[in-house]
């Protein structure tokens, strides 16, 4: 049977840097308080569409596999914050890069899509339908914020990365995964505002209102991601030790290290950029397993473990096997245009946009 290798990989941040200081300024919050409850340092606010964001980080992707757009079967698009509701963020890629007519699809779980985007292309590479798949996790989460609750402002970031997938006969790419979701428990995070719900709730059309249960999150991200850890590294077969890095979902160090600590794996194998970035919810997997390569944490043939978790409930934790290959064929030199604001001076317009009533 085929396998699904990862043979391209490439990422996208917006130049325009949030500290949090730059949030102090106008929250009632502090860098002790952000860094001590949650590892974030900065995060990174988008002065352009997501659609950009992905293009430059797919364009980056291609390039490091050596393939042309045209040689895509497959674009999965995996976010929560699509620049449209129709159509769809992939179809834009697709047409944005010239890869033309591969089929096209949006996915969303939250902030596991981009690897629950993994598990469908691989899936439909195994079985023979398509050969080369081109996989996005990319938001845009800065508009949808309410930049005035500091339950939730400090933690998130945008950001985009993708990866390409191709056929072969090697035991390489998503060896093994467990996928799931708490449905019961979707309310303790909700976004309203955004989607035809908002229409029946008496809110503001546009205008966001966040239901975040901090502390139940935490709870259900680390038993959610050590039952799929566990599941999957029971499965293959193979033991805690046998794994060489740890790419987990980026959203809290607190939750990153009680995930390790479950799995019985010691931080110094497991990739954080938390610090950099917070949560940029489907983007954080990827943009960590480019950064990995490029800090060369990554070596052929290594065996990686990828537990995520994210709105809904959903959960996963995917088993994948490096290929030879750790460097990029080709280099792409497509950018990101120069923002024109900072990125305090954005999230200063998405505030007075709220107190007017549009977001
Ligand atoms: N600055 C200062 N104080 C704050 C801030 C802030 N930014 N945010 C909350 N507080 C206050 C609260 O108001 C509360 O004050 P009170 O005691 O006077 O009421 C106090 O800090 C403690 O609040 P808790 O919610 O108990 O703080 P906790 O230690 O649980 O940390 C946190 C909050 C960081 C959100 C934590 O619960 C957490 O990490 N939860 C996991 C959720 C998460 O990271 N989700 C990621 C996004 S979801 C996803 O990825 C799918």
């Amino acid at each position: 049977m085929a396998y699904a290798g990862i043979t391209g990989w490439g990422k996208c941040l917006p130049h325009g840097v949030l500290t949090n200081a730059d949030l102090a300024s106008f929250l009632d919050t502090s860098d002790d308080w952000i860094v001590s409850r949650t590892g974030i340092g900065s995060r990174r606010i988008a002065d352009c569409l997501l659609a950009d964001m992905a293009e430059v980080a797919a364009a980056r992707a291609l390039a490091c596999a050596g393939l042309e757009a045209a040689d895509l079967d497959l674009i999965v698009f995996g976010t929560t914050t699509h620049d449209d509701q129709c159509p769809n963020m992939a179809s834009g890629l697709q047409a944005r890069l010239g890869a033309g007519p591969c089929a096209a699809l949006d996915l969303n779980t939250a902030c596991t899509s981009f690897l629950y985007g993994l598990s469908a292309a691989t899936a439909l590479i195994r079985t023979g339908v398509v050969r080369n798949a081109l996989v996005v996790g990319a938001e845009r989460i800065s508009p949808y914020m309410d930049w005035d609750d500091r339950n939730v402002s400090v933690l998130f970031g945008d950001g985009a990365a993708a990866v390409i997938l191709q056929a072969t006969e090697q035991e390489e790419g998503v060896l093994l995964e467990k996928l799931g979701c708490y449905g019961d428990a979707r309310e303790i995070l909700r976004i309203h505002g955004i989607g035809g719900a908002y229409v029946h709730s008496g809110r503001l059309a546009g205008v966001t209102e966040w239901q975040f249960e901090g502390q139940e999150i935490f709870k259900k991200a680390v038993t959610g991601m050590g039952l799929a850890c566990e599941d999957v590294l029971s499965r293959a077969g193979i033991q805690t030790q046998d794994i060489d890095l740890v790419v987990p979902h980026q959203a809290n160090l607190r939750i990153i290290e009680a995930v390790a600590k479950r799995a019985g794996i010691e931080m110094d194998r497991v990739f954080v950029n938390v610090h950099r970035y917070g949560n940029m919810s489907a983007a954080t997997v990827p943009v960590a397993l480019c950064e990995a390569l490029e800090a060369g944490r990554i070596k052929p043939h290594a065996t990686l473990l990828m537990p995520a978790f994210g709105g809904g409930l959903t959960f996963c934790a995917h088993l994948v096997r490096w290929g030879s290959r750790t460097t990029p064929i080709e280099t792409s030199d497509k950018e990101l245009a120069s923002p024109e604001r900072s990125a305090l001076d954005i999230v200063l317009d998405y505030r007075r946009a709220r107190e007017r009533g549009v977001s």
